[in-house]
């Protein structure tokens, strides 16, 4: 693979400040300091309804009611020009049954690239996105004909298919077996590595946090800690992340007790 990403890998590809997010009568994010690495992989890790989608929505720029600053490849969440430059995979893949996995690609590859692109560099774009996802095999058969996880890497592969420098992909690993898991963090690694993206991953698996190369874990719109997997584990002196994670919820649930105690 070749490296498009014209950002030094050190840049953090965001930086968020006093992200607060209100939902209905409810503030889902809570004054979020954080930042994400360029050219890494960053874990996005709590549990059902701490607000991973919508931290992600927000650097995305499809959230209401964002406010604090949020500033995602060097511009404001939601800017007009990262819009080719950002991939999303929301939690529900969006494709279309009736299209073969090519014609799904054609499509989305038409509406990123109006007529800008020649049908050659089009096609080999999609073939591409294809592979990259390891559905070359299957890219003429209908995607309402494929198994869930097939058809989430079809998504994936339209995220992929304007080359972004940042990935978002909200619970991309849900239901895949093992095998299909490995494979698609095999397929980040590559694309941190040899094309310099910047991926933001959201799961509620904690052992998925241990491939990645730094972690954000939430709990109730909130951050417990932004750190690596080594540093999370050896300051919590836990043998795994999910023993870390645990560890910092009790220590938020105890020192949340001894403020209402101490007001
Ligand atoms: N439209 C809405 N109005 C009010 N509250 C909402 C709305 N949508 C979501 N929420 C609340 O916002 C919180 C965060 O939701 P979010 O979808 O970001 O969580 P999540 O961490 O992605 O959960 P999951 O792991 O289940 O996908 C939840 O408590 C949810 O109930
Ligand atoms: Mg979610």
């Amino acid at each position: 693979m070749m490296n498009y990403s014209s950002r030094p890998p050190e840049e953090p590809a965001v930086h968020a400040q006093d992200l607060t997010v209100v939902r209905g009568p409810r503030t889902v994010l809570r004054g979020l300091d954080f930042t994400v690495p360029g050219g890494r992989i960053t874990g996005l890790l709590g549990p059902s309804g701490c607000g991973k989608s919508t931290l992600m929505r927000a650097v995305v720029g499809t959230q209401a009611k964002v406010t604090g600053t949020l500033d995602v490849l060097g511009r404001p969440a939601g800017h007009p020009a990262l819009r080719t430059r950002i991939g999303y995979v929301t939690q529900a893949p969006s494709v279309y049954d009736d299209l073969t996995v090519r014609q799904n690609l054609d499509y989305f590859a038409a509406i990123l690239d109006p007529g800008r692109a020649s049908a050659d560099r089009r096609h080999e774009k999609v073939t591409r996105a294809i592979a990259d996802v390891d559905l070359t095999t299957h890219a003429d058969a209908l995607a309402g004909n494929l198994s869930g996880g097939q058809r989430s890497r079809v998504s994936l592969a339209v995220a992929l298919l304007g080359t972004p420098e940042l990935l978002v992909l909200d619970e991309p690993t849900v239901g895949l077996d093992p095998v299909l898991r490995r494979d698609l963090w095999n397929l980040f690694h590559t694309l941190a590595a040899e094309r310099g993206t910047t991926l933001l991953i959201s799961s509620h698996v904690m052992d998925e946090a241990e491939r990645c190369d730094r972690l954000l874990l939430m709990r109730a719109g909130e951050i417990l800690a932004d750190d690596t997997p080594d540093a999370l584990r050896a300051r919590t002196g836990s043998e795994t992340v999910e023993a870390a994670f645990l560890h910092l919820v009790d220590a938020a649930i105890t020192a949340g007790r001894t403020k209402e105690t101490t007001r």
